[in-house]
């Protein structure tokens, strides 16, 4: 463990700090994209050629996120208790569009994929709280424009949202940690390099199975996110004294 008492942390997760809580990820064998294909729900294209089917995929995961049954685990708890007790920045940018960060204590976040329990009118940028199904026909409670609301997520070939924030806070942390992501969307994957690019940042890879990445971590920890990220969090804890 080298990273030291004082210095900021940023924290990458994805799919797989969700997955004990009984959210899918998505490239795994049982996972979203072996369900649906991306083209189908996860374009702009995808949304013009059929908004309807676009919301419904949309819809779906939003009233379930939002039913009451789907709650933060220990790996969420941690990362929130190591934000309170450590004395530098923790930086949690999550590709994940699920509230389960913020309910667990987590507030110096970034999601850098959009909120699935928000939506967006497209005509005026209005992005508003939204815990239930959206149709075509929805009318912007900000512009009155009818049929502009879409998920306020990112999808592919979009940019991701701030990208500036992000990269201040890659530049200023000594150590990275990955949790429960691929590694295989950018800019989220190239994050280690951003920050191996200064030769004293300690990148740590916490997740499942080695990523398309791995070998491009400092350290390396496989398991469920909910027992190596709590042990990882008490690590660096402890290492404060
Ligand atoms: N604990 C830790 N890691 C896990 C667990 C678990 N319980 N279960 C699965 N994993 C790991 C998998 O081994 C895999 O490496 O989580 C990772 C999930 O990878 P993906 O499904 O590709 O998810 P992610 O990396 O977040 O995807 C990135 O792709 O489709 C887009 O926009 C979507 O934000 C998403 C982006």
């Amino acid at each position: 463990m080298t990273a030291s008492a004082g210095r900021h942390i940023v924290v990458l997760t994805g799919a797989g700090i969700s997955k004990e809580s009984g959210l899918s990820t998505f490239r795994d064998a049982d996972g979203i994209w072996a369900e649906v294909r991306i083209e189908d729900v996860a374009t702009p294209d995808a949304f013009a050629r059929d908004p309807a089917g676009v919301h419904q995929f949309y819809n779906t995961r939003r009233r379930r996120l939002a039913g009451g049954d789907i709650r933060p685990n220990a790996a969420h708890v941690a990362l929130a208790n190591l934000e309170r007790a450590w004395p530098a920045n923790v930086t949690v940018v999550t590709q994940n569009i699920d509230d389960l960060h913020e309910r667990a204590g987590s507030r110096n976040l970034v999601h850098m994929h959009g909120e699935l329990l928000k939506v967006r009118c497209s005509a005026c940028g209005a992005v508003v709280p939204c815990t239930d199904s959206v149709g075509t026909e929805e009318l912007c409670g900000e512009c009155g424009t009818k049929g502009a609301i879409r998920p306020h997520v990112v999808w592919f070939g979009e940019m991701p949202l701030e990208l500036d924030r992000i990269d201040a806070a890659l530049d200023a942390c000594a150590t990275f940690v990955s949790i429960g992501t691929s590694g295989n969307v950018y800019p989220a994957a190239g994050f280690v390099d951003r920050v191996r690019s200064r030769s004293h940042v300690h990148a740590v890879e916490l997740n499942l199975e080695p990523s398309e990445g791995a070998g491009r971590f400092g350290e390396t920890v496989y398991g469920p996110a909910t027992e190596v990220v709590p042990a990882f969090v008490a690590r660096l804890l402890g290492a404060l004294g």
